[in-house]
């Protein structure tokens, strides 16, 4: 077999044969079903070693708005269960609790997340920031003050949430379009309809950036 696969046309370039042709593109098919950013097939990745939790407490740490923190939690408990009935961190709340409203958004590594849609032992090592790390009543965060300023909010159970994606855009984008600020916001629902105030207010928080 060996020897059939190496051989050479007359040309002197590798003369393959159907079945190593077939196999070529059936490698090539699965290379294409690799999901966009993922470098190497999942397949083709080192297993993690598995470390077996629970069902009972378990630690994890983690950094929580600067501050090294650790927690015993069940293996079943949420990022946002344990941020607010663990740690009494109730800025991030609890609507849909299956990922469709964005009212827990929190910042993991930086990047907005649903905290409802988080395990916190995933946040083993990892860095978070919720909307009481972003700023204070006594010193706000531009953002925040956007917010107020503009009068983005009624109810305000969105707010936390829309803050903190705004947030995470203007460290991205200081300087965002109107079209980079409604994208950033696509996951956070208001149901009071505070839209066109909220693209305001993160623009004019960019503006006071710049100003
Ligand atoms: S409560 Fe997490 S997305 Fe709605
Ligand atoms: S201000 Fe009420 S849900 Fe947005």
């Amino acid at each position: 077999m060996r020897a059939r696969r190496n051989r050479k046309s007359s040309s002197g370039a590798p003369d393959l044969s159907r079945r190593d042709l077939l196999k070529g593109l059936g490698l090539a098919a699965a290379g294409a079903a690799v999901p966009p950013g993922c470098a190497t097939p999942p397949t083709a990745r080192a297993a993690p070693a598995l470390r077996r939790v629970g069902p009972g407490p378990t630690s994890v740490a983690f950094t929580l708005n600067g501050k090294r923190t650790r927690v015993e939690v069940e293996p079943r408990l949420t990022l946002l269960d344990v941020l607010r009935e663990r740690l009494d961190h109730t800025g991030a709340k609890e609507v849909c609790d299956r990922g469709a409203c964005g009212a827990c958004t929190v910042l993991l590594d930086g990047r907005p997340v649903n905290a409802c849609m988080v395990l916190a032992l995933d946040c083993e090592g990892r860095d978070l920031l919720t909307i009481e790390g972003i700023g204070t009543p006594e010193s706000p965060d531009r953002a925040q003050r956007a917010f107020c300023e503009t009068d983005a909010l009624q109810c305000g159970f969105c707010t936390p949430g829309m803050v903190t994606s705004i947030y995470a855009l203007l460290r991205r984008h200081p300087d965002p379009t109107l079209a980079q600020v409604r994208e950033a916001c696509a996951g956070n629902l208001c149901r009071c309809g505070t839209y066109p105030k909220v693209f305001e207010a993160a623009l004019r928080a960019a503006r006071e950036r710049k100003g």
